[in-house]
C-alpha cells in the first residue's frame, strides 16, 4: 500500500470492483479481450514512458490500464440490450466513436469522464480517459495522453482491439510505427520515433509470447486492417 500509494490503490480497488460487476453480465470473451488490450496498453505505456524518460512510469501503466474504463457500462448495456436485426449497423460500434454515440447517445470517453469524476480520478487521468483518441486536445498532461494514445493505437493496428482504431494509414513512407509515436508525441524526433516504435514492436512480440494468445484469442477472428503488413508489403 505504501508502494502504490493511496490514490492508486483506491483507483485500482474500484476499477476491480467495476470489472467484477460487469464481468458477471458480457460474455467472458469481451471482458478477457477488453482486459487484454487495457493490458497490453499499460505496459506499452510504462515502457514508452521510461524510453521519452517521463517522470512517472507508473502513472503512465495506471492510464493505460484504465484509458477505456469507460467502455465498460457501454458493454454492459450492450449486453442488457442486445442489437436488434433492424438495427445491424450498429454491430460495428466498438471501432468508431460516432456509432458508438449513435448507439449509446454518448461514447466511452465521456462516460470515462463521468466515472473519473465520480470516482475523484486526479485531472491527468482524467483526461487520458477524454482525450485518447485526440491527444492533441490534452491540456494538463499531453504528455501522458500522448503516451497513453501512441501504446493505444500501437496495439489496435497491431489486432489487440478494444474500440476505436486509429486513423488511416496516410499512405506516406513512413513506418506506421514511427507515424503513431510522431502525431501522439510531436516533440520527439524523427530518429527518437524510430527507435522507440522498433521497442515496442520489440516488446509487444514478447508480451504476446508471454501472455500465450493463441490462435483462438485475441487474434480468433483474423488481424484485420493492418497498416504495418500494408507498409512491409510496399517496401
Ligand atoms: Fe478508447
Ligand atoms: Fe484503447
Amino acid at each position: 500500500m505504501m508502494l502504490l500509494g493511496v490514490e492508486r490503490l483506491r483507483t485500482l480497488i474500484l476499477t476491480c470492483s467495476l470489472l467484477e460487476y460487469v464481468g458477471h453480465r458480457v460474455a467472458s470473451e469481451e471482458i478477457q479481450s477488453f482486459w487484454q488490450h487495457c493490458f497490453l496498453t499499460a505496459t506499452l505505456s510504462e515502457r514508452l514512458a521510461r524510453g521519452i524518460g517521463y517522470p512517472q512510469p507508473e502513472q503512465a501503466y495506471l492510464a493505460g490500464l484504465l484509458h477505456d474504463i469507460g467502455a465498460l457500462p457501454l458493454l454492459l448495456s450492450n449486453s442488457s440490450e442486445p442489437i436488434q436485426a433492424e438495427s445491424a449497423a450498429f454491430e460495428g460500434w466498438r471501432e468508431s466513436l460516432a456509432l458508438e454515440r449513435e448507439r449509446f447517445g454518448t461514447d466511452h470517453c465521456e462516460v470515462g469522464r463521468w466515472l473519473g469524476i465520480s470516482w475523484n480520478f486526479s485531472p491527468a487521468l482524467l483526461e487520458v480517459m477524454v482525450c485518447h483518441h485526440n491527444p492533441r486536445e490534452a491540456i494538463h498532461d499531453p504528455y501522458l495522453v500522448g503516451i497513453v494514445a501512441a501504446a493505444d493505437q500501437f496495439c489496435v493496428v497491431r489486432g489487440v482491439v478494444q474500440g476505436v482504431g486509429p486513423p488511416e494509414p496516410c499512405g506516406s513512407a513512413i513506418h506506421p510505427n514511427e507515424q503513431i509515436l510522431r502525431a501522439c508525441l510531436p516533440s520527439i524526433s524523427p530518429e527518437e520515433a524510430g527507435k522507440l516504435g522498433e521497442m515496442l514492436e520489440t516488446d509487444f512480440l514478447h508480451l504476446i509470447q508471454l501472455m500465450d494468445f493463441g490462435a483462438a484469442g485475441v487474434f480468433g477472428g483474423g488481424i484485420p486492417k493492418n497498416p504495418f503488413r500494408e507498409f512491409e508489403a510496399r517496401t
